[in-house]
């Protein structure tokens, strides 16, 4: 089975477009240790021909063009694509706007829970996405469920878990307490499993909190793409970005006593990346002291293009 991570930037990506904090600042000046990063993708193939999106981010036109796998082959069909289905794990705009990239009448399915079925579902714009070419299809929680795309068996299964976070940003209800109207599966993690090989991934890119049903379910998996949004909760109040907290956005941070450094450092899992990158994190830095704590904690800051065969 390969992944690729196709961004692993934060909603907003690396440089924002409207952000000039210190990082995006030398990043957009092209500073030494910096590398930009797209919105929040991976994508995954059991034989490196056909492949799943794992969201689908606005910047998936230019992911594809970084990507050859990800393109018509020369011998193939006037209409052509090696992307047989997407995944998605919630409503943000980072991991859903991508999918009207796939307009044009090419066949695939896209997989979500309920919840975000009915994200999609309600908003007319997405009816580009012609539903006999591109069924959407119903994950249940906890159900493992063999992907197919375009007739084909894609050779991988995918089992949604809910997880701690907070509904989408724009479907917040002011009104509904605390939990602003967040339901279960709203926030899901995915264990996507290669059939041939047995192997499996976690792709968690949004979490609130490693509570104890997430710890015994990641405990000594292999590989784990997790939410590294930020490093520390209040880093966008103090670099004058915006007035939320991490936790208030639904997003653990890395460090700290209630942190996923903390959290991880006794469930031994093998291989561990931080994606969903927010511009704001000094990890981005590859010369921050942040960063050389997090590697020291074992893990690794995903990058646009990392690929990895299990
Ligand atoms: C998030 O991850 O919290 C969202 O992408 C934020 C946003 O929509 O800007
Ligand atoms: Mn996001
Ligand atoms: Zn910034």
């Amino acid at each position: 089975m390969l992944v690729r991570v196709l961004g692993a930037g934060a909603g907003g990506g690396f440089p924002q477009w409207n952000c000039n904090c210190e990082n995006c600042k030398a990043v957009r000046a092209g500073a030494a240790g910096f590398v930009p990063r797209t919105q929040s993708s991976l994508a995954v193939s059991s034989d490196g021909k056909a492949w799943v999106l794992l969201n689908a981010s606005p910047d998936l036109r230019q992911q594809i063009a970084d990507a050859r796998a990800l393109q018509p082959g020369p011998e193939d069909q006037k209409r052509a694509s090696p992307i047989r289905a997407a995944v998605i794990t919630n409503g943000d705009v980072d991991h859903m706007a991508g999918l009207i990239n796939l307009r044009e009448l090419q066949p695939f399915s896209i997989y979500a829970h309920r919840r975000v079925l009915n994200v999609l579902n309600g908003n007319s714009i997405f009816n580009i996405l012609n539903a006999e070419a591109v069924p959407r299809t119903e994950l249940e929680l906890g159900m493992s469920t063999p992907l197919s795309g375009d007739g084909n068996d894609l050779g991988l299964t995918v089992e949604a878990f809910d997880v701690p976070g907070k509904i989408a940003l724009y479907l917040e209800d002011e009104n509904a307490g605390p939990d602003l109207g967040t339901d279960t599966g709203d926030t899901v993690g995915l264990k996507v499993t290669d059939q041939t090989s047995g192997v499996s991934f976690f792709y968690i890119p949004g979490c609130a909190t490693v509570d104890d049903r997430l710890a015994q379910r990641l405990k000594g998996a292999d590989l784990l793409f997790f939410d590294g949004t930020l490093y520390e909760d209040d880093e966008m109040i103090r670099q004058d970005l915006m007035p939320k907290t991490g936790a208030r956005m639904g997003h653990i941070s890395i460090s700290g006593a209630n942190g996923s450094i903390a959290a991880f450092s006794p469930l031994k899992v093998k291989r561990k990346i931080y994606v969903h990158i927010n511009n704001s994190n000094p990890v981005l830095d590859d010369n921050s002291p942040e960063r050389q704590q997090t590697e020291a904690a074992g893990w690794e800051v995903g990058y646009d293009g990392m690929e990895i065969q299990i």
